[in-house]
């Protein structure tokens, strides 16, 4: 209890107060076993094709701004890749790129941990074990199993047990924070279950209890036709693809159907959505006016988002080219990442390790 009251008091961070509920215990058994009172946030990204601003809004820069309050652990989630693409010379260049875009939006390596999940092979071992504890009724009601299913898509087990490696990648790392679109919430409540489960039957300091963390209002991104924006739905406004391009993306955009001269309504617009997404209050109350005055073209408002989008993307994919171009600085920061989240994984298999009889009594 100590520790506890020690672990909030100190904690400068507004977030600990307000999101993370007090029994789930996780100040006290990270401050307990690393006497560090940082917070660590870990999220990943599937190198599944080139980032977009879904994964930007939702996941991308919430991460970054995390760095300020946290110690942040975030990797390319080439395993969970693996259940989807099978071409090695796109999923390299996708590796790159996501490594690439968190760097472009401001991720100090010196402050985090960037690293490639499969450096760190420990998490094959930790998905294997986490299985043998977990019932395949419950990976039957995980979303991507069953629109994989509902949609006749082929389901290989790497889909089946998706939760399960994800579970591992959080437990492995003693992971606080999950920093996510909703689309993922599902897999992190997983995680924390599978974690108390745990837990309870080898011993309570086993794995720490993280907390999935969501901004309500980037939690779901439209893609152009409207549905979620996803890699896997061929409906995305990717960050970096170049202004001519992103222009006749953003001009595909569906909207209602409704004439020049109607008045239109901003709340149930897709173009409006993803304009609030990087316009200013005042910008966002404006084209709100024009659309309910009508007169003003569905054009206008998808030329208006394509200015915002490009003022918001241009320095950053300055950035990421430069990166892109000397792979071999990112590819130094993937290592440095990877040996600061291998000697943390190592900790943790050893009491895994130790407490289900794999390895000797502690
Ligand atoms: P995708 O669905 O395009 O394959 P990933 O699964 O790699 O993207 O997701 C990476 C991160 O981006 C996750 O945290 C996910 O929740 C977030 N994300 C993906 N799409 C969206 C979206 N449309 N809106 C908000 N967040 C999203
Ligand atoms: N499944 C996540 C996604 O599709 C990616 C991911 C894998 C992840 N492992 C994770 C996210 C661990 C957060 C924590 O977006």
């Amino acid at each position: 209890e100590m520790s506890m009251v020690t672990g909030v008091q100190t904690c400068a961070l507004p977030i600990c107060q307000t999101t993370l509920p007090r029994e789930a215990g996780w100040l006290a058994r990270g401050a307990n076993r690393r006497m560090s009172k940082m917070v660590r946030a870990l999220t990943g990204i599937q190198p599944s094709g080139p980032p977009h601003i879904g994964n930007l809004k939702g996941m991308v820069e919430p991460a970054v701004e995390l760095q300020e309050s946290t110690e942040p652990f975030y990797f390319i989630a080439s395993y969970h890749a693996m259940t989807t693409l099978k071409d090695p010379e796109l999923f390299r260049q996708y590796q790159l790129e996501a490594a690439a875009t968190f760097l472009a939006f401001g991720l100090d390596p010196k402050r985090a941990a960037l690293f490639r999940q499969q450096d760190i092979p420990e998490v094959c071992e930790l998905s294997w074990i986490l299985g043998t504890h977990i019932n395949l009724g419950i990976l039957e009601r995980a979303h991507a199993f069953k629109s994989a299913k509902d949609k006749g898509k082929e389901i290989n087990l790497g889909t089946f047990s998706y939760p399960v490696l994800m579970a591992a990648d959080i437990l492995l790392y003693d992971t606080n924070l999950v920093p996510v679109g909703k689309d993922q919430k599902q897999h992190v409540e997983m995680a924390k279950d599978f974690a108390a489960g745990f837990n309870h039957r080898y011993g309570e300091e086993i794995f720490v209890i993280p907390e999935p963390v969501i901004r309500p209002e980037v939690a779901t991104v439209p893609g152009v036709d409207g549905q979620k924006m996803s890699k896997s739905y061929g409906n995305t406004l990717g960050v970096f693809t170049p202004p001519k391009q992103l222009r006749k993306r953003v001009m595909k955009v569906v909207t209602d159907s409704k004439e020049m001269a109607d008045p239109k309504d901003p709340d149930s617009c897709n173009v409006f959505a993803l304009y609030g997404l990087f316009a200013t209050k005042d910008e966002q109350a404006e084209l709100a006016d024009r659309y309910r005055a009508g007169g003003m073209g569905y054009g206008h408002a998808k030329q208006a988002l394509f200015e915002v989008l490009d003022r918001a993307l241009a320095e950053p994919r300055e950035r990421y080219l430069e990166l892109m171009d000397k792979p071999e600085q990112i590819e130094d920061v993937l290592e440095e990442g990877a040996a600061k989240a291998r000697s943390v994984a190592l900790q943790t298999m050893e009491r895994v390790r130790s407490a289900t009889g794999l390895g000797a009594r502690r």
